[in-house]
């Protein structure tokens, strides 16, 4: 960025002068030495979850830090990434009742919940018709109080990814923090954001276990940012926010990469050939692009159809209440016994 960027210039009155708990496990970390433990008030005979969990995370961190390219201070994990987005991104910078945020629907609709929790106004800017980011109606809605736009890229429910050059130029020429949130990126082509995390000391990148890595039940999400972001998220994090179960089976999972790869590769083959079916229904009008693991699609009836495949088993997204996404439904991809059954229903239907 050119113009100069202080990120204290952003941050809440209140989290500035803010003094973290300082738990436990913070003030003594183990190095392995067995050692005995009387400082949490724990109970202390042993069944594998009578300790409290590591605060920092170092062990899964240094993990996901080596497979992501990243530094592992450029990392936060919390309880799912919707956590890490409401409790601590809004709280650390949006200053309620006055502050506001950009979200761009059709998008994810927690943005707008969280802004709702928060008290800060979600000023709306929606897509173009095409599903891509209107830049001129973004910066013309900005103010001297808007702190973060939300960028969903791939977004759902759209399923596509946004234009590089239009999100870089709200990187370089919006004064608050653009969060990019790549829940779906390990489906797409297209690069993640993490490798120019370097080059934007405004950039907040949001990726979750719950999708691609198969682990959405133990509620894990991951943000990458600036060391600097990262200290003040951490400052403000519950003491223990990442619970022991979490961290031990993350860490297992996300050692069998390439279980996972194979995974993602049959998840896109069936969307292949979910495609080329949703293509000859008739009563699908619209099959939109997507880099992700569904696939929006425009039909003649959304609400008559989505119940028609809740009577033969088969629940969807009827997206038909969203801005832009009139009559459409959003397929998840399932395994191939699924796909076959939607298939075979969806032929039935037609
Ligand atoms: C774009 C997007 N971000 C975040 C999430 C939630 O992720 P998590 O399970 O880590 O809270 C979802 C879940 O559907 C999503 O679609």
């Amino acid at each position: 960025m050119s113009r100069t960027f202080d990120i204290q210039d952003l941050v809440r009155e209140n989290v500035k002068g803010l003094k973290p708990y300082s738990s436990a496990r913070d003030e003594y970390v183990s190095d392995g030495t067995q050692m005995i433990f009387l400082d949490a008030n724990e109970n202390p005979f042993e069944n594998g979850v009578n300790r409290y969990p590591d605060p920092q995370q170092r062990g899964l961190k240094a993990v996901l830090s080596e497979q992501k390219g990243v530094s592992v201070n450029n990392i936060l994990l919390g309880n799912g990434s919707d956590e890490v987005l409401l409790d601590l991104i809004f709280r650390a910078f949006c200053e309620p009742n006055k502050d506001n945020i950009i979200s761009l629907p059709p998008t994810y609709g927690m943005y707008k919940v969280l802004s709702g929790v928060n008290a800060v106004e979600n000023r709306e800017v929606l897509l173009t018709k095409d599903f891509e980011i209107d830049i001129e109606g973004i910066l013309g809605a900005v103010d001297e109080n808007s702190k973060i736009i939300f960028i969903c890229s791939p977004n759902n429910p759209t399923g596509n990814s946004f234009d590089e050059m239009a999100i870089l130029r709200l990187l370089n020429e919006f004064k608050g923090l653009v969060v990019i949130d790549e829940a779906y990126i390990d489906f797409s082509a297209k690069k993640s954001w993490l490798k120019r995390l370097v080059e934007f000391p405004n950039l907040i990148i949001t990726q979750t276990l719950s999708k691609a890595y198969g682990m959405a039940g133990i509620r894990l999400g991951l943000s990458f940012a600036s060391q600097e972001i990262i200290a003040i998220l951490n400052k403000i994090k519950p003491p223990y926010n990442v619970n022991e179960l979490t961290q031990q089976r993350a860490l297992e999972q996300v050692s069998i990469r390439d279980i996972l790869k194979l995974e993602v590769t049959e998840i896109l083959k069936q969307k292949g050939t979910l495609l080329k079916v949703l293509s000859e229904v008739d009563f699908i009008q619209k099959i939109y692009p997507s880099d992700a693991n569904f696939v929006l699609v425009k039909v003649d009836n959304a609400n008559k159809r989505y119940n028609q495949l809740l009577e033969k088993g088969i629940v969807v997204r009827n997206r038909t209440t969203q801005s832009l996404c009139e009559n459409t439904l959003r397929f998840t991809i399932g395994t191939q016994v699924e796909n076959e059954k939607l298939i075979c229903v969806l032929k039935e239907l037609a």
